[in-house]
């Protein structure tokens, strides 16, 4: 089975208001040029592993790119993002057409309940699992709901640094069962969550310096892991458990507070079913 990846091409990107603090003093700072370069060459290696499927770019709403925020898809549901800035909240029209014309069922939040997509949903990778994390986009209230609508166990991860302000800028469920993390993203009842469901031989802490450079922010198929820069320790310790890293600088997008995982969304998650895989530590992930 093939992997499905929706992206949107950066045709009206730019940092056009100020939503996190990444954007600050960016205002009007990226090179539209070398964005186009930067999102294609990311296209064209997760493309040669998935299939891409594209949303048409609409004038107007320059984080559209982050299709990671358009909403939530499992088992052909879709859930559609609810935003908690009134300059997003323009895209979720667009969003949610596109995900009708798919055939998808929708599920809508009310209009009080924020919910910021697989940016702030992210799929356990050992157990069916979803992890949320609220504190800054995605209301706490959200998970009853996703829970019932997608019939799963949800997690809610309170996020604390600002610079984190969405669950995959922190957090990355890997196949074959590890966890790539930044710990200090999140409180201590948080970590201790993840900690209860995660052992710590799948754990992996980034280091502060490779969080800052949004290593988290990864987008994994198979064994390939796509990410805007990793340390040299960090590439050795994914590729030692049987990953390929693949560095694609993402500078301008990173103007904005996003990277490789917000510049996509999986339309096929593979929820992990049945008791959790006996894993043995370095056996890595399945070929793909
Ligand atoms: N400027 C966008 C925002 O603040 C960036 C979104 C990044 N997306 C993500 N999934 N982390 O909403």
């Amino acid at each position: 089975m093939t992997t499905r990846i929706l992206m949107c091409a950066p045709d009206y990107f730019n940092v056009a208001y100020v939503i996190n603090p990444w954007m600050e003093g960016n205002i009007a700072h990226c090179d539209p040029a070398l964005a186009m370069r930067q999102w294609q060459a990311l296209a064209h290696a997760i493309g040669a592993v998935a299939d891409l499927e594209m949303i048409e770019a609409v004038d107007g709403v320059p984080d559209m790119v982050f299709t990671a925020n358009a909403g939530l898809v499992l088992a052909g549901k879709a859930v559609v993002s609810h935003f908690r800035h009134l300059e997003r909240q323009r895209e979720e029209p667009h969003f949610a057409r596109w995900f009708a014309g798919q055939g998808m069922p929708l599920f809508r939040l009310p209009d009080d309940i924020y919910f910021e997509g697989a940016g702030d949903a992210l799929f356990d990778r050992r157990q069916a699992l979803l992890w949320l994390g609220w504190g800054h986009r995605s209301d706490a209230g959200s998970a009853p709901l996703l829970a019932d609508w997608l019939d799963i166990e949800v997690q809610p991860l309170k996020l604390v640094n600002p610079r984190f302000y969405h669950l995959d800028t922190c957090f990355c469920p890997l196949e074959g069962g590890y966890l790539l993390y930044y710990p200090d993203a999140f409180d201590a009842k948080s970590r201790h969550r993840i900690a209860a469901r995660v052992p710590a031989q799948y754990r992996i802490a980034a280091s502060a310096g490779d969080a800052a450079a949004f290593a988290c922010n990864a987008v994994n198929i198979g064994r390939h892991v796509f990410l805007n820069q990793a340390s040299a320790r960090l590439r050795k310790t994914l590729e030692e458990k049987g990953y390929q890293v693949h560095q694609i600088p993402l500078s301008e997008f990173m103007k904005a507070g996003g990277a490789a995982k917000c510049l996509t969304l999986r339309l096929d998650e593979p929820v992990a079913t049945g008791p959790l895989p006996d894993l043995a530590p370095g056996s890595g992930p399945s070929a793909g």
